[in-house]
């Protein structure tokens, strides 16, 4: 089965995570940077575990160093997620990467990516907004600056605060200054938990940081009270299957616990993270997902639904886009 010319919402998509190899290659290229040890034979982003792929994923972003550079990554990226049926998208953007957590910087980086997404949404029908993230392993004093230029951006385009990096670094109270100023600018909140950690750092992110939606999520499954919390609480997961099967959380597409969260009542979406490190689509993890739970279109049209629910974008962008 093919879904790809059905409409997709996606909550959960990192910038760079989504750079084309190519394209990277292209600009370390243009800046005279060897960084060929990131790929492998074929051309595609290679690493060996999660915490290599987050080396690998700092070493492509490395090329990325002026706001032009990222105005042609947005565009190279919403292409790609337009040809795949997508029409909304929020991308995690950190000042880590985009001026160094300089707010002037940052404004510049982000008019560049705004710039990009404005053409996009003319010329081929997507929407993109953006969730400001740090990244846990860099600390909590630069999620601090972070959340400064987060709050200090916040707006129609920057719509979100999260959190992603090394899930294993810190708890979450140590990052709750950070998650009170952005929630304080009116920003959507979401953190990733239960990815590389189980139901205890869920339950602590959900305290702790009060998110709406939960990047990925899915070790849920290991506490059925949760899950049951989760559903009571109407709890957005992003689940990304095809990302969690390729990092080796899970061995197959039938054995990835959103079927039975998904049947438990909680309330999933379904994203890419960081397509081409996962050699995924928007519509190959729609396929996937038909194909090991016999999901028909009720079911995707209820997963574009709660997207639409739980998107951080204003009324009147959801209005336009329903
Ligand atoms: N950054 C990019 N992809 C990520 C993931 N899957 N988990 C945590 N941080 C990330
Ligand atoms: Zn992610």
């Amino acid at each position: 089965m093919t879904l790809r010319s059905q409409p997709k919402l996606e909550l959960h998509l990192h910038l760079e995570g989504a750079a084309p190899p190519a394209f990277i290659r292209g600009l370390a290229r243009e800046k005279h940077e060897d960084i060929g040890g990131i790929f492998d034979e074929r051309g595609h982003y290679s690493y060996t575990d999660f915490w290599h792929f987050l080396k690998v994923y700092e070493v492509a972003t490395s090329v990325l160093r002026s706001p032009e550079d990222y105005r042609r990554l947005t565009l190279a990226v919403l292409e790609e997620s337009a040809a795949q049926g997508v029409i909304y998208s929020e991308t995690f953007l950190s000042p880590d990467f985009c001026g160094g957590r300089d707010l002037s910087a940052w404004r510049d980086y982000l008019a560049a990516i705004e710039d990009a997404a404005r053409e996009a949404e003319a010329t081929m029908g997507i929407t993109l907004r953006a969730i400001v993230t740090p990244i846990r392993h860099f600390g909590p004093e630069k999620a601090r600056e972070t959340a400064r230029c987060a709050a200090e951006t916040a707006g129609r385009f920057v719509t979100g605060f999260g959190i992603a990096g090394d899930e294993k670094v810190l708890e979450p109270k140590d990052y709750l200054w950070s998650f009170d100023c952005a929630r304080e600018a009116g920003l959507g909140i979401t953190a990733h938990a239960g990815e590389w950690r189980g139901p205890d750092h869920i339950r602590a992110t959900l305290r702790d940081l009060k998110p709406s939606r939960i990047g990925h999520g899915v070790r849920a499954i290991e506490d059925l009270a949760l899950v049951d919390e989760l559903a009571e609480t109407g709890t957005v997961l992003e689940v990304c299957p095809g990302s969690n099967i390729a990092l080796g959380l899970y061995p197959d597409w039938r054995k990835h616990p959103i079927g039975q969260l998904h049947h438990r009542g909680v309330k999933v979406t379904v994203s890419t993270d960081d397509p081409p490190f996962f050699h995924t689509t928007m519509t190959r993890e729609w396929d996937r997902l038909a194909d090991a739970f016999d999901w028909d279109q009720g079911v995707f049209d209820t997963l574009n639904r709660t997207a639409l629910d739980a998107a951080f974008c204003d009324a009147e962008t959801k209005a336009e886009i329903a």
